[in-house]
């Protein structure tokens, strides 16, 4: 048993206004007050008891590991635990001055160099600090691997979920996940804030390619099988991390026009149905997810009639901890919790009180950590409510073996972007593609010979192919990491010739006579370029004029044409559909652009069927608010 002195930790204030939000919550003081903190002239001592190490012990249940841990946790320990920083924003350290609980990477936070070793390095560091606490309990680190460890450069990026809703493959899925988890692994890596549970009903919604349908049994088949890959059969098992099904709930129902963000239109907007809607369409996946083992969920940035998610205590806690009986943690979204009110403290007091349990902060702690103490003392907050946070933190701490296994093992470092990991995802691609039109039958294509003309910035641009959420937030154009292009794919795959050309002219191929060579099939990629949430709401998905005339300028010179959508949700076609034999959804295949040549050539059925309802146009938006027949009905695919 040792004896350690501990000494208490200055906690200094950095005041920032908070963002003003709407917001139906009741002030928890009288007035919106800052925050002003004494700062003690000298650094107190607290001399606390011998340490029970019991809580060390993994013959015990992780329940049993808690209580015993949490009997003997101060009060700056525990808020710490509830406390989730992004890296970028705090040292290690820190980690170890707040006791802090989580660290995360959000979208583009990366170390530098962007290696396995670098990560792994990077959360080390981070361990390290924390198991040199007086209690020394291990941090969480999470990320949004949400299709492969996105932001790792070298990982493997599979289709984003709406090519996997295209696919129906509960098996591909689950083995996506256990792949995931595997390369995330190779970084000391085991929290993955993925699945995304949403039922999209809004196409113009930036999250959509993160969704994997608007039916909600398909979303709850696929999210389930993802979180189940993800976990395996035990939390404890080398390659399994824990999930975190999101965004709890309603976000893909919000209504146009209502978010609270300055310019973005949908995302995080509000959830304008009664109870049994919500319950019929929005809650299935989760009910699913905590049967089959979710232990932690995030919240949503969204609003249910007029009320912030982060703040909704009847959903949060009656419904979700309550009557689904969830025993996992909740964790906010980036920031969630300051969205509630325009004072910080109401914000913190009422969500921490509405059942939120670790806040994704994620820069200013020590604020953070000075209007947790404030609250608790205030009586604002019940100690008896800390308590049950962290309970459920350490709990799930203990259930992921991370006291006993902290850091990284670089004997899994090679795990990272290997042969067979490319294959699943060459494999998961050719399942994605949906075949919208097939004039004359003109795929699949010969591969023997001949002259293709390929056109389109999509074509040949990695970036591109794998759309937001991977290296960057907002993905990018570019060779961002490596993968093969649908260029490299199709002159990889064809025999014969394939001209490239981003714009779409040809003017110096010449056929054998001299003249300007005409192309057996002309492929023209339109893509989206890459966005994130909510800078991807959008209320025009038709075609642009540039567009229509590079399918226009190839069709020129080709005997037949054939568009590939690359995009993160159905576009409006159906203007254009005339200027092409075939078009095909290959919505954002990843890395690995083979599997689309698989199928173009006939490697590779085409098996996809529409996720969502395509469009004819773009009044008859959002989902079933039109009289007219859509474009395509969800389900819809040919075979060939
Ligand atoms: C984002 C997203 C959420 C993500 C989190 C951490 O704002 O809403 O899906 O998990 O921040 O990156």
């Amino acid at each position: 048993m040792k004896k350690i002195l501990i000494p208490l930790i200055l906690l200094i204030t950095l005041l920032t206004a908070c963002r003003p939000v709407n917001t139906n919550v009741e002030s928890v003081v009288d007035v919106p007050v800052d925050i002003p903190l004494d700062v003690p002239d000298e650094t107190p001592v607290e001399v606390v008891d011998e340490i029970d190490l019991d809580y060390l012990n993994p013959e015990l249940s992780p329940a049993e590991r808690a209580d015993i841990l949490l009997a003997q946790m101060t009060l700056a320990e525990k808020i710490g635990q509830m406390t989730l920083i992004e890296k970028g924003s705090i040292s290690s350290d820190s980690v170890y001055r707040f006791f802090i609980g989580g660290v995360l990477s959000g979208g583009g936070g990366t170390p530098t160099p962007n290696t396995t070793e670098a990560w792994a390095e990077m959360v080390d560091d981070y361990q390290e600090a924390a198991l040199d606490t007086r209690l020394g309990i291990p941090v969480i680190y999470g990320v949004d691997a949400i299709h492969g460890h996105g932001n790792l450069r070298g990982a493997v990026i599979f289709p984003h979920n709406i090519g996997l809703g295209a696919a129906r493959d509960p098996d591909l899925v689950y083995r996506i996940a256990q792949v995931t988890a595997k390369e995330m692994a190779a970084t000391n890596i085991y929290w993955n804030y993925a699945p995304i549970a949403a039922v999209g009903q809004d196409i113009r919604w930036g999250r959509t390619y993160e969704v994997y349908s608007e039916n909600t049994d398909l979303v709850t088949e696929l999210s389930l099988a993802f979180l189940q890959g993800l976990q395996g059969e035990s939390l404890l098992d080398q390659f399994s991390v824990l999930a975190t099904p999101k965004h709890y709930v309603g976000d893909g129902g919000t209504v146009w026009g209502t978010s609270l963000h300055p310019y973005w239109q949908i995302d995080r907007g509000d959830l304008q149905v009664d109870e049994a809607t919500l319950r019929e369409v929005h809650l299935p996946p989760y009910q699913a997810a905590i049967e089959a083992g979710a232990q932690s969920i995030m919240v949503s940035f969204s609003s249910w009639n007029g009320t912030k998610m982060h703040a909704e205590k009847y959903l949060l806690t009656d419904v979700l901890k309550g009557e689904l009986g969830f025993e996992g943690f909740l964790v906010s979204d980036w920031a969630g919790i300051d969205e509630i009110h325009p004072d910080y403290y109401t914000s913190v007091v009422t969500a921490i009180n509405a059942g939120i349990d670790m806040n994704m902060v994620p820069y200013n702690y020590q604020r953070f950590i000075t209007v947790m103490t404030q609250g608790v003392e205030n009586g604002d907050i019940p100690q008896e409510r800390i308590d049950d946070a962290v309970r459920r933190i350490l709990t799930v701490k203990f259930m992921m073996g991370l006291f006993e296994g902290p850091f990284s093992d670089p004997a899994l470092f090679d795990l990272v972007g290997r042969y067979e990991h490319r294959a699943l995802a060459r494999e998961a691609v050719a399942k994605t593609l949906v075949l919208l039109e097939n004039e004359g039958q003109v795929l699949p294509l010969s591969k023997e010979s001949g002259l293709i003309f390929l056109a389109g910035e999509g074509a040949n641009d990695i970036g591109m192919q794998c759309g937001g959420w991977t290296i960057e937030w907002q993905g990018a154009k570019g060779s961002i990491t490596p993968g093969t292009t649908l260029k490299e794919a199709f002159e990889e795959a064809f025999q014969g010739t394939v001209q490239y050309n981003r714009f779409g002219r040809y003017d110096n191929i010449l056929d054998e006579s001299g003249n300007p060579a005409v192309a057996d099939v002309g492929i023209v990629v339109i893509a989206e370029d890459p966005y994130a949430e909510g800078e991807g709401d959008s209320n025009d998905l038709t075609l642009s004029e540039i567009e229509l005339e590079l399918i226009e300028r190839v069709g020129e010179r080709s005997e037949k044409v054939v568009v590939l959508i690359m995009s993160g949700r159905p576009l409006v076609i159906t203007e254009a559909l005339d200027m092409a034999d075939a078009w095909v959804a290959i919505w954002l295949p990843g890395t690995e652009g083979q599997g689309v040549a698989d199928v173009i050539f006939g490697d590779a059925p085409f098996v996809g069927k529409t996720p969502f309802t395509w469009p004819a146009s773009m009044d008859q938006l959002p989902l079933g608010s039109y009289e007219s027949e859509p474009l395509y009905p969800y389900g819809y695919g040919l075979e060939q």
